[in-house]
């Protein structure tokens, strides 16, 4: 299902910034290696992370689910100089792929971990100003719920893919990472301790703000 008509997209990217020699590599590289290249962030989506963190100017970023780096190259534009953005990938030909790639830029500023978000999570001791998680769906409330206490008052966090392609309008869906995203978003929108904007970018962006 496309969510965004292919026509309005290009429309769009048309008149957003291009992406820089390194974001087109790790895109084409990605497009011709690796089978599950829907999943990185693109041009339009990778802009928006740049720009929010822009905004932002964090000192800490943390993203949850690195792939091929796509979104930590973008994320990463926006730190004061002397920020760290720290990303945590599972599979650890990708963090290879990745950290090739972050060593063509911004060289020391973006600290790559291999391993199981869940376990490395509980043992990151830094507060967070942005933080972009983008891993597995099942595991999105317990990313939440770990890293809320460690985000700073003011601090934002942002969810990739809550619109699941789609799929969480069917209410009797059995695909289960369809169904996570719609507990996500139900217990996002319950918590007061928060702010939120579901924002239609791509498959969707949940951008919250600890208040
Ligand atoms: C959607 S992709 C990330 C895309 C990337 N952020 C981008 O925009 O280019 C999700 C990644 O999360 C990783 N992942 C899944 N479960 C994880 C876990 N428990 N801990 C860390 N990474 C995980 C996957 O291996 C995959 O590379």
């Amino acid at each position: 299902m496309d969510i965004i008509d292919p026509a309005i997209q290009a429309y769009a990217e048309k008149y957003t910034s291009p992406e820089d020699a390194l974001l087109a590599e790790v895109s084409a590289f990605t497009h011709a290696h690796h089978k599950e290249h829907h999943m990185l962030s693109g041009h339009l989506q990778g802009k928006f992370l740049e720009m929010i963190s822009w905004m932002i100017r964090p000192r800490r970023i943390l993203e949850i689910g690195t792939f091929t780096g796509y979104s930590a190259l973008c994320l990463a534009k926006g730190l004061t100089p002397d920020g760290e953005l720290h990303t945590i990938e599972l599979r650890e030909a990708d963090s290879a792929k990745a950290r090739e790639f972050f060593n063509a830029s911004l060289t020391g500023k973006i600290i790559s971990h291999t391993g199981n978000a869940l376990e490395l999570l509980p043992v990151m001791n830094e507060t967070w100003d942005l933080v972009f998680i983008d891993a597995d769906k099942v595991s999105y409330i317990e990313y939440f719920k770990l890293v809320l206490p460690r985000v700073r008052q003011n601090g934002f966090i942002l969810a990739d893919n809550v619109f699941f392609h789609g799929q969480v309008l069917d209410e009797q869906t059995n695909n289960k990472n369809a169904r996570a995203m719609r507990a996500f978003s139900e217990y996002i929108s319950e918590r007061q301790d928060i702010d939120k904007v579901m924002i239609t970018i791509r498959d969707g962006l949940y951008l919250i703000r600890k208040l």
